[in-house]
């Protein structure tokens, strides 16, 4: 007699997409794609799984080998995806990151859909992004993921600032020949902006970047990419400086979710009942 019983066979009916990350106990996913793949009729299964800090790799090759289709990526293993990947989208080049992945027999594509996801937020939100000036605070992962999508949108300006300046610059040299974009230290903000879009991880500590009084253009939208039960730390500042319209990470949350779900299944989902799902989770918690 075997000591465990045999993992029971899983249904070839069902493709199999999978979020990895370490921690990923608390990941939104898995409920946001069950509810995608139950409206548009997908058989699918998406589940959770915790893959080992130094074992990214092996984990999303025994994922493949399991029959794995798709997966989408989270901290800390963005970069390794990318990395890992035969074949890169432009938008994962330009992040230097990749959120999803597509697998088949040809082998693995990086892709990412976190930029674009926030651009959809903001036209959901009905923040235009066109013409507009837009403010970009942070020069890490996730401020990078954003440049190209944001560039693409057509603002009159993007300005990144960062609390080291050097690496704001380094990410305006980058970007160059994408758009209007220029580099600047929160003290060194010149002007008022349209959209200010909070990208600094600043909200997990309760911080919020130091702006100067002024920086809200009037119907300003302030955004953060963060979010969490109660207001974070950079939209309570942003209304002291006279922001009158918020909106916190959620949306982009759910829309980035939404992109890799139609380059896995050529489906696009409606966002508009999981967007609301989950804030009500989100109150209940
Ligand atoms: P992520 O992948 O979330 O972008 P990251 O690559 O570690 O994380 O980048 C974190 C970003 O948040 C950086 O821009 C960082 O600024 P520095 O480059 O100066 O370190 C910014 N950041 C973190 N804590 C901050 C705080 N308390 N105030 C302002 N910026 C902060």
């Amino acid at each position: 007699m075997p000591d465990q019983a045999p993992a029971p066979a899983l249904d070839p009916a069902f493709d199999r997409y999978a979020v990895f990350g370490n921690p990923i106990a608390h990941s939104k996913s898995p409920f946001i794609h069950a509810r995608f793949a139950e409206a548009a009729a997908q058989a699918m299964r998406y589940e959770a799984l915790l893959a080992p800090i130094a074992g990214f790799a092996q984990a999303v090759a025994d994922f493949r080998a399991a029959g794995g289709r798709g997966a989408n990526v989270t901290v800390p293993f963005k970069l390794e995806a990318f990395a890992l990947a035969d074949t890169r989208s432009a938008r994962a080049e330009a992040a230097g990151a990749a959120n999803t992945l597509l697998i088949s027999e040809a082998g693995i594509h990086a892709d990412n859909t976190d930029g674009i996801g926030l651009v959809r937020d903001l036209a959901w939100l009905g923040a235009p992004i066109a013409g507009r000036r837009v403010l970009l605070l942070g020069a890490g992962g996730a401020a990078r993921g954003a440049i190209l999508p944001l560039l693409e949108a057509g603002p009159c300006e993007l300005v990144v600032a960062n609390r080291t300046r050097a690496k704001a610059e380094e990410l305006a040299i980058r970007f160059s020949d994408a758009g209007p974009i220029n580099a600047a230290g929160f003290d060194s903000l010149q002007g008022s902006f349209d959209l200010v879009i909070n990208a600094t991880s600043a909200s997990l500590s309760d911080a919020a970047p130091p702006l100067p009084a002024g920086v809200y253009a009037a119907g300003a939208l302030a955004y953060d990419m963060m979010y969490g039960k109660t207001e974070t730390a950079f939209l309570t500042a942003a209304r002291a400086l006279g922001a009158n319209r918020l909106a916190d990470g959620l949306g982009m949350l759910v829309e980035q979710a939404a992109e890799s779900f139609t380059l896995w299944r050529g489906v696009r989902p409606d966002t508009a009942p999981v967007r609301q799902a989950l804030r009500d989770m989100l109150a209940a918690s």
